[in-house]
């Protein structure tokens, strides 16, 4: 999905220290930038044996510092300067050293001077956010764990590590995350925590009814809306599981994807999760009937069908059976166990009178209406929002813009549990 604009108005401090992920910083920077955010690069000596400033400059646009002894600043002082009025600070990379100064508030450079010389609390609070980046080994090092552990309780979020291929040839723990994945977990962290510590289900895409072994009947939902709804539930804090009919998309940062293709399969996934979710999000474009028995090989046009319904001549003659309804199914669930229940309603005319309906016939306490037709597998989309007290439009925009608001609104309608922690924190990191 398009990051477009979705960090204008931040300004971002990106610190560089020593390691060969200074190769992703330049990448890193360069999205921050298309992302609207405006970039202020300071690098470690040690950076700078990675990559020179020269291409951090031409790529942020702006001067880059190295040295606390600056004279650029008028009053000498940039590890003041640079941080007042700074959205966050991010230093990526991170290395185990520069961590270790972190974790004892050593200030020996201009970067570590500035991380301890940041406003920490009130309205000119600037948070600071590390994305760790080195050898296995040292990852793993009681120390590096340690002073991990220790900047985590100082208040800094810690991006990654990812596991994977080492520059040295080792594989584990410990590689920098990727530029677009930096970038997504800073857009997650500027949004507002309206579902901190909750746990979201959601469904998304069409689902495949299978006719034969290679045949089988399934619709134009992309499954674009229900990811997007799983994305800003993540981003707002909470623990997200996404099931998943056949589509062609990225799982969202911090997710847990269960991947289905009929509807029978899907109700069985989700029932035993809907119990443990407090918010059930039903965007799937379930089919509605299944062929009623499914041929265990391929029909052939030269020979009579095997099993999915009477043979006219050559011409298979399907009859189907009507598929469990999941949202209605979840809806009536004993108290206690049932989550609040969010539905759907694709329409093609009577958008409002339809989705009313629909709140009724399935017993739930919000419907979503959209034009399906209209918005089926594109990135933008309208919703209406139908409850019993009225209609909310929210206007048309991008998915994702959408899938924010409307998190927000069900948070506001949807209590909190008795029994669930109200002090859990993000579930996006
Ligand atoms: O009336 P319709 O069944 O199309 O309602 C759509 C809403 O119900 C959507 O939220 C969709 O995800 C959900 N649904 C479902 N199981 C079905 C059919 C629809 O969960 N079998």
């Amino acid at each position: 999905m398009s990051a477009e604009g979705a960090l204008a108005n931040r300004h971002i401090v990106l610190g560089l220290s020593g390691g060969v992920a200074c190769y992703k910083a330049a990448d890193f920077a360069r999205e921050l930038v298309k992302a609207g955010a405006t970039v202020q690069v300071v690098m470690t000596e040690a950076a700078c044996q990675f990559i020179t400033p020269v291409t951090m400059q031409a790529l942020s646009n702006r001067p880059v510092y190295t040295s606390q002894w600056d004279a650029r600043e008028a009053n000498h002082m940039p590890h003041i300067n640079l941080t007042r009025g700074a959205s966050a600070v991010v230093v990526a990379p991170a290395s185990a050293d520069f961590i270790a100064k972190l974790a004892q508030g050593r200030a020996d450079d201009l970067l570590s001077l500035l991380c301890l010389a940041r406003p920490l609390a009130g309205d000119r609070g600037v948070p600071l956010l590390v994305a760790p980046a080195m050898n296995r080994e040292m990852w793993a090092h009681p120390a590096t764990q340690r002073n991990v552990a220790q900047i985590r309780a100082d208040g800094t979020t810690v991006l990654g590590p990812a596991a994977g291929d080492q520059a040295c040839g080792e594989i584990g723990d410990g590689r920098m995350l990727e530029a677009e994945e930096l970038r997504d977990e800073l857009i997650a962290f500027f949004q507002p925590k309206a579902l901190a510590g909750r746990d979201v289900l959601v469904t998304a895409g069409p689902t495949f009814e299978a006719i034969d072994p290679v045949r089988g009947i399934t619709n134009h939902s992309s499954g674009k809306m229900g990811f997007a709804i799983a994305r800003a539930a993540a981003e707002a804090g909470a623990r997200v599981t996404l099931v998943a009919g056949p589509v062609h998309l990225a799982t969202p940062r911090g997710v847990r994807r269960i991947d289905v293709q009929s509807a029978e399969q899907m109700l069985a996934a989700v029932l035993p999760e809907a119990r443990r979710h407090e918010i059930f999000v039903a965007t799937a474009a379930v089919a509605d009937w299944r062929p009623a028995s499914v041929a265990t090989q391929k029909i052939k046009k030269d020979a009579p069908s095997q099993g999915a319904g009477q043979s006219a001549g050559h011409v298979p003659a399907l009859s189907f059976v009507e598929n469990p309804d999941i949202l209605a199914t979840v809806a009536k669930l004993p108290t206690g166990e049932r989550p609040f229940c969010v539905g759907f309603a694709a329409e093609s005319h009577d958008i409002v009178r339809h989705a009313r309906a629909k709140l009724v016939r399935k017993g739930v306490p919000l419907i979503v209406a959209n034009n399906g037709p209209a918005t089926f597998g594109r990135d933008h989309n309208a919703l209406v929002l139908v409850d019993a007290a009225g209609e909310r439009a929210l206007p048309p925009s991008d998915k994702l813009t959408l899938a924010r608001l409307l998190v927000a609104e069900i948070a506001q309608r949807c209590p909190r549990r008795a029994s669930t922690p109200a002090t859990a924190t993000a579930a996006s990191a």
